[in-house]
């Protein structure tokens, strides 16, 4: 049995020792290049002068390109043609890249790029969701709207209403590799590229866009990275597109790295939400209708924002049954980095706005939150009637009802929250605060076609196995689980599996590795690959056995057959003598799903997985310093492929999603330059932050929809498990007064002072 069991990650030894291989370590031939762009100052303006004989003159330096340079219309942009990788006249933030520098050395080209005399015609650039508003700045023509029911009328007839507004900042993905590329240049023009990039195929196809070459003269090689989280599913095509071309020109490798400070001025990060909110609900706190207005900071350029603030809107509504609801989306373009994908896509802001709605809704009537959210949630998957989503989908796999129970057992809830409030009457400065969040996240990428990967796979004459598919390997785990899976169904160790980089010339038309969905796509196709060839030594064994292919049983890797056995090896060794083929590739289509993005309407997930955690924090009412003393969590990975990795991935997410909305905060000038542009001045959570009590545990369920071995998605789902470290410290806050704390996100300890001070002031 090679799947359900915990396996450690296989680049673990790799890692600790300091040798697993990343862009930067690949050694480079004696003649590479280095390169590094030039960068805007200003945030907005039209370019007037670029003054580039000191860059020129500047040591090692070997060419310096600029927009006319370029051999065709090198566009970076992973939709909508609007993202040139050298700016065309026009500047659209601080930090746009506006020359490349190719030089001899890494340092030799950053040097240099600093020498350059850039002289513009400024103008004022739209900075803020206000700013932005107040131009009427947006993608697409107007907001988008997705409603059920009636929500005006809900809202007139309802018993309690209130209406509030939350700001959700940003997030820097800090992933701890940097983004970096390399690229070989072949004979007859082709090339090689080597990318730290989520989406290899999309590098292929904007690399030969840039070439002016079809597709099949690139070949794009993505071993690992370090981290991606979303930050380098369209943010690496920069990279790889200006290695490729100043390789195609000189004739030597190119190669590119963001310095991190580069990396964070340069690149997107999570889009910055404002959300209104208009709520009519019952003495229950059962909500009657809603009105929700998202408003997202999508940047300069359209980037993943569409589908981004799409996300978001269907994710409003997270666990809760709404029958009378409306979700306006604006898409706002602003002159700053262009935000993009970062784990959970826009569903983390969505699911943010109905928790504090919930939360808001609990103080307005004195109850226990925990009691409101229960009774808003949607039906449960026993239930003959189900409900449907804003967006019309039937959620018919409604598994919260039993998980938070058995939470709320588990983390002895009700009890600590009765002991919490206690020793907040006993502690005048010290406070705490607890808080219970559900996860309802929608697993598929919203964009239907997007659903589907491929996979080849090798079985050598030895019995060796050497396994590729679409799938990029981030951290997340995925090469060993996808490597279980072909280990299972050759019933061979792991060992036997050889997981190989990906590579667009072994699979082609990949996605992206995102939407959480790596395991569930590229799982699948490798079991039809694998399926494939042991279909084919079966019938060539019980061809010699004279008995049935059913017959033939690949396990503890031994093949039986009739009443015989050999090692897999051996089994292997005779198909290849009597020349049958031991490779094959393997395709996989989610089923299902259909999604109509302009209505609103459509099923646009295969399922949903679930989540709940418990978050006790303490707060110190006059500093805002604190900390998260304890954290519960329960998890559905429906049934785990690989316990200890998927527990990983939710400790994991869990900290990243609290640091996200507790301390990690983006500020730019008044004059659009990212002041937070370094671990000196942007704080992500360490180890030390983790909570001191960390109580992890797997739902044990399956999955109720057909994945590869009934497994579920686990990739972002635990980020939005930190949202209940967010509201423990605004149940914390609570404590100093009797208004409402409006806590904004990020909940740092300047505005947890602050917030405690209102409170005080107003009692
Ligand atoms: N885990 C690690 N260690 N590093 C990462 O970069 N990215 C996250 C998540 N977990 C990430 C991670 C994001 S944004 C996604 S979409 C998924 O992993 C992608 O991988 P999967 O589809 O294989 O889960
Ligand atoms: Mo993850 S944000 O879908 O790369």
């Amino acid at each position: 049995m090679s799947v359900h069991v915990s396996k450690p990650h296989d680049a673990g030894p790799l890692h600790v020792q300091g040798t697993a291989r990343y862009v930067d370590d690949i050694p480079t031939p004696a003649n590479a290049l280095h390169l590094a762009f030039g960068i805007s100052t200003i945030a907005r303006g039209k370019i007037t002068s670029i003054e580039l004989d000191a860059v020129r003159a500047s040591e090692g330096v070997i060419a310096v390109l600029t927009a006319e340079d370029l051999p065709h219309d090198n566009d970076v942009s992973p939709s909508a043609h609007d993202e040139p990788l050298l700016a065309k006249g026009a500047v659209h933030y601080l930090g746009q890249p506006i020359f490349l520098v190719i030089a001899t050395s890494h340092l030799a080209a950053r040097q240099a790029a600093r020498r350059c005399e850039l002289t513009y015609a400024e103008e004022t650039p739209l900075l803020s969701i206000d700013d932005a508003l107040a131009a009427d700045s947006r993608f697409e023509d107007g907001p988008r709207i997705y409603s059920k029911g009636d929500a005006e009328t809900a809202l007139e007839a309802a018993e309690h209403r209130l209406k509030n507004t939350l700001e959700i900042g940003g997030q820097e993905h800090f992933y701890l590799e940097g983004h970096a590329a390399l690229a070989i240049p072949q004979e007859g023009g082709d090339m090689i590229v080597h990318a730290s990039s989520q989406h290899p195929t999309e590098i292929q196809h904007k690399v030969a866009e840039a070439l002016g070459r079809p597709m099949n003269a690139v070949r794009v090689e993505v071993r690992r990275m370090g981290g991606g989280f979303g930050g380098k599913e369209s943010q690496g095509n920069a990279l790889c597109v200006a290695c490729a071309v100043a390789a195609q020109m000189t004739g030597r490798p190119c190669k590119m790295r963001y310095d991190r400070d580069d990396d964070m001025i340069i690149t997107g990060k999570r889009h910055e939400f404002r959300i209104t909110y208009d709520v009519g609900f019952d003495a229950d706190g059962r909500i009657s209708g809603l009105i929700f207005d998202q408003f997202a900071r999508c940047g300069w350029a359209q980037d993943l924002s569409l589908p981004v603030a799409d996300r978001a809107m269907l994710h409003a509504d997270n666990a809760y049954n709404l029958t009378d609801v409306r979700i306006t989306s604006h898409r706002l373009k602003t002159n700053t980095q262009s935000n993009t994908a970062f784990r959970g896509f826009g569903g983390p802001q969505g699911m943010v706005g109905i928790e504090r709605v919930m939360d808001e809704i609990a103080h307005a009537l004195g109850k226990d939150p925990l009691e409101v959210r229960q009774a808003n949630f949607y039906a449960p998957a026993s239930a003959a009637k189900k409900d449907t989503t804003p967006y019309g989908m039937e959620v018919t796999d409604f598994i919260l009802h039993p998980m938070i129970d058995r939470l709320v057992e588990t983390s002895d809830y009700h009890a600590r929250r009765k002991r919490a409030l206690a020793w907040n009457d006993r502690n005048p400065v010290l406070k705490r605060g607890i808080a219970l969040t559900p996860v309802k996240f929608g697993i598929s990428f919203t964009l239907t076609h997007l659903n589907q990967a491929g996979a080849l796979v090798h079985v050598y004459q030895d019995g060796s196995i050497h396994l590729n598919h679409g799938g990029t390997e981030m951290g997340q785990g995925l090469f060993t689980k996808v490597a279980q899976v072909a280990a299972h169904a050759f019933g061979v160790p792991l060992e036997a599996v050889k997981i190989t980089a990906t590579d667009t010339g072994k699979v082609p038309n990949t996605s992206a590795t995102a939407a959480s969905s790596g395991s569930d796509l590229n799982g699948m196709a490798v079991k039809a690959a694998c399926d494939e060839i042991k279909g084919r030594i079966s019938e060539f064994l019980a061809g010699q056995y004279q008995t049935n292919p059913a017959r033939v049983r690949f396990e503890d890797g031994q093949v039986f057959v009739a009443g015989d056995v050999m090692p897999f090896s051996k089994a292997v060794d005779l198909a290849y003598t009597h020349r049958v083929s031991l490779s094959a590739t393997g395709f996989y289509a989610t089923p299902q799903i259909s999604w109509d993005r302009i209505r609103g309407q459509g099923r646009p997930f295969f399922y949903f997985a679930y989540g709940a955690a418990v978050t006790e924090v303490v707060i110190d009412t006059l500093t805002g310093e604190n900390r998260i003393l304890r954290a519960d969590i329960l998890h559905d990975c429906g049934k785990s492929l690989n316990p200890d990795l998927d527990i990983g991935q939710i400790e994991g997410g869990y900290v990243q999603g609290a640091g996200w909305l507790t301390m990690e905060e983006l500020v730019w000038n008044d004059k659009g330059a990212l002041m937070t542009h370094a671990p000196s001045t942007y704080k992500i959570p360490c180890a030390s932050d983790a909570p001191e009590v960390f109580n992890v545990a797997l739902w044990d369920g399956e999955n109720a929809s057909e994945t590869i071995y009934r497994s579920k998605a686990v990739g972002e789902p635990p980020l939005m498990l930190g949202i209940s470290a967010w509201l423990a410290l605004s149940d914390a806050v609570a404590s100093c007064g009797d208004a409402y704390p409006d806590l904004d996100a990020p909940a740092t300890p300047e505005r947890i002072a602050m917030a405690c001070a209102r409170l005080r002031a107003d009692v």
